[in-house]
């Protein structure tokens, strides 16, 4: 998506050859706007396969996942990453590793919001290593649901995720992909 790669390069930061920081538009504020027509453009990848519902992770997977939700008419469900009091003990839950930020979460969805008729999008806003696309995709076939294919807005390409889930099989639909970035710029796939 060429609007998004220029709003990277206007508005995103370097912070070393593996980290983006995106905070100004997808990770701390949020330019609404924009996240509608990242919305919109999933949406148009997925037009045509029948989703029930798109599944993200919080934080920053939400609001694009609301995005595409408004696009294609379906509910979204987040995973949560922690538990709460309303939180009964019908959950699905897998343990992640993250090796950005180098610790172990478990995420956690209420089996009452996934069910073996759904086609369900994955969305996130970052793809690095995968595990957090692994867990979620696991827990959408644990329920007997069918997962169709994710929807990312930033793949770092120089790292294994996305390669790893094609190869497997998985449809992997990134709005930009990064294939090296340094203090001189970005390179974009
Ligand atoms: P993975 O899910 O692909 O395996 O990636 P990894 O564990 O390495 O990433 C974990 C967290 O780090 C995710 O956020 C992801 O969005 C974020 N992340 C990874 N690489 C970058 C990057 O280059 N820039 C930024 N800004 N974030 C990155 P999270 O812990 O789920 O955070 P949040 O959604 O609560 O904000």
């Amino acid at each position: 998506m060429e609007s998004l790669k220029n709003k990277i390069r206007k508005e995103g930061k370097v912070l070393s050859e593996t980290v983006l920081k995106v905070d100004c538009f997808l990770n701390h504020q949020i330019d609404s706007k924009f996240m509608l027509d990242m919305g919109k453009e999933f949406a148009r990848l997925y037009k045509d396969k029948e989703i029930t519902k798109i599944v993200t992770i919080e934080t920053s997977g939400i609001a694009p996942a609301v995005a595409a939700g408004i696009y294609l008419d379906v509910p979204v469900v987040f995973a949560k990453k922690s538990t709460s009091s309303t939180l009964n003990n019908d959950t699905y839950s897998r343990e992640v590793k993250s090796f950005t930020k180098n610790k172990v979460y478990n995420i956690l969805i209420a089996k009452e919001f996934l069910n073996p008729n759904d086609k369900v999008l994955v969305i996130d806003d970052f793809l690095a290593y995968g595990n957090a696309l692994v867990g979620l995709n696991e827990i959408i076939e644990e329920s007997g649901a069918t997962v169709v294919g994710a929807g990312i807005v930033i793949e770092k390409g120089f790292q294994p995720g996305g390669k790893e889930l094609r190869q497997s099989g998985l449809r992997v639909e990134s709005l930009a992909i990064i294939e090296s970035m340094n203090e001189n710029g970005i390179i974009f796939g």
